[in-house]
């Protein structure tokens, strides 16, 4: 008896989920899953020419780990639309064997309140409007806010951390240098 109740905890601390900041241990199996996530092409993407000279904010640089074991990634990086201050969404990446299980939507939507507790008002991305259209993120029109490179328009999508704050983020999305 006893020990039945012994494996069943065992087994359900083997497969617990936990979202928790990145660390230094995590870079090397972050830049693997990249690589194997979206080649090498990824860093000529407009998206990644924005986070090229500002590093992802460490608070919303966020791993799931799965049982202790390393199974997706997600990092946010400062950007301005226009002169407002906002946040880049991206990469979000998570291990084929881990896929399909809604981490991938835990660690967008944990980031997401984060940046909110933060005070940040707004986050852009360039992705699929069937996956992050659930998770609160729109279409916007590229005479209201562009990118500094090529990105088809049904894939820039922003969300508000706080209602309306939409209205006032117009222009050129630049790096968050100041
Ligand atoms: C996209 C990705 C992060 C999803 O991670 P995940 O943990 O498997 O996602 P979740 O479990 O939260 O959600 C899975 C659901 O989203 C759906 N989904 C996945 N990619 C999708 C897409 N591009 N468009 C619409 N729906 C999508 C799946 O079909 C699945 O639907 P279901 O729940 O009805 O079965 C992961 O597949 C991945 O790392 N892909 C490669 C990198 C990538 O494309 N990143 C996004 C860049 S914008």
């Amino acid at each position: 008896m006893y020990a039945q109740i012994e494996t069943l905890l065992t087994v359900s601390h083997q497969s617990a989920t936990v979202i928790r900041p990145e660390t230094a241990a995590d870079i090397a199996d972050i830049d693997a899953l990249h690589e194997h996530a979206f080649g090498p092409g990824r860093f000529a993407r407009t998206a990644s020419r924005l986070r090229e000279r500002v590093p992802a904010d460490p608070e919303l640089s966020l791993v799931a780990t799965v049982g202790g074991r390393f199974a997706g990634s997600i990092r946010l990086t400062p950007i301005f639309i226009g002169d407002t201050p906002a946040l880049l969404l991206g990469p979000l990446a998570v291990d084929p064997g881990h896929g399909r299980r809604g981490l991938g939507k835990a660690l967008v939507r944990t980031s997401l309140a984060r940046a909110a507790e933060r005070g940040h008002t707004l986050v852009l991305l360039v992705g699929d409007a069937g996956y992050y259209g659930p998770l609160g993120f729109h279409a916007v029109s590229p005479e209201k806010v562009w990118l500094p490179g090529p990105a088809d328009p049904k894939r820039v999508l922003l969300a508000e951390l706080v209602p309306g704050a939409a209205a006032a983020a117009a222009g050129a999305v630049r790096d968050g240098r100041g």
